[in-house]
């Protein structure tokens, strides 16, 4: 399973992209408004972005309401860099605009998929990618996991990788992504306060701690 990041905080996508492991980026329209930004900056922030991480997509979602809107919208997303994906949320008109964006050779993240039939109609319109939330099912006292683990497999039945790919989405914790990957998700977006919490562990830390405790004593002895 690869690792995207979820955020629009360009300090939080360099820093977690200087790991190595970060294999994309996702952000959208609440996430860019938690940075403060403003429209006018919209585009040139996801430009950073982009050149930030140049060799993963990019998802930066359009807010348009119509098919055209979402087309011409997403075309011009999509020319800000290369690595752009246009992220669109489901509904009649983003899957027209998601078929028609493909003619162009524009990528699309479907997004706010919460149903198998939504994931399904979403890979045939011609999604590359589909993103199925996982916590906010939890926060109306549904299971989440289980929910994307049926559009995994509902999606894997017919659709392989090179088609279109699943971004579990919505994760709050390390054990989402445990569960996001023992399911077969292709991919985890995932917040970078959850992000810093899945490089953790006590064991490790305690282990670290008794590592560097012990080297003192090997490099004293000399
Ligand atoms: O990628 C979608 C994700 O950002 C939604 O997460 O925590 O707002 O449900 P959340």
């Amino acid at each position: 399973m690869k690792f995207f990041i979820d955020t629009a905080d360009l300090a939080e996508i360099k820093t977690a992209y200087s790991w190595g492991c970060v294999a994309g980026v996702t952000t959208n329209p609440s996430l860019y408004a938690k940075t403060g930004g403003k429209l006018a900056d919209f585009e040139a922030h996801m430009v950073k972005i982009a050149e930030a991480c140049p060799d993963v997509p990019v998802s930066a979602e359009s807010t348009a309401t119509t098919t055209e809107d979402m087309v011409a919208g997403g075309l011009r997303l999509a020319a800000l860099a290369p690595n752009i994906v246009v992220k669109l949320p489901i509904c009649a008109e983003s899957l027209a605009a998601t078929k028609e964006l493909k003619k162009h050779g524009v990528n699309v993240n479907m997004t706010l998929i919460f149903t198998v039939p939504q994931a399904l109609m979403a890979c045939s319109a011609g999604a590359r990618y589909v993103s199925p939330f996982v916590g906010r099912f939890d926060d109306i006292a549904e299971d989440g996991i289980e929910q994307l683990a049926n559009i995994v497999t509902a999606v894997k039945n017919y659709y392989g990788p090179e088609h279109t790919e699943i971004i579990a989405a919505s994760l709050r914790t390390p054990n989402h992504v445990t569960q996001a990957a023992l399911l077969g998700a292709d991919i985890a977006t995932v917040p970078f306060a959850a992000m810093e919490k899945c490089l953790h562990h006590p064991l490790t830390d305690r282990g670290l701690a008794a590592f560097e405790a012990d080297w003192k004593k090997v490099t004293s002895a000399q």
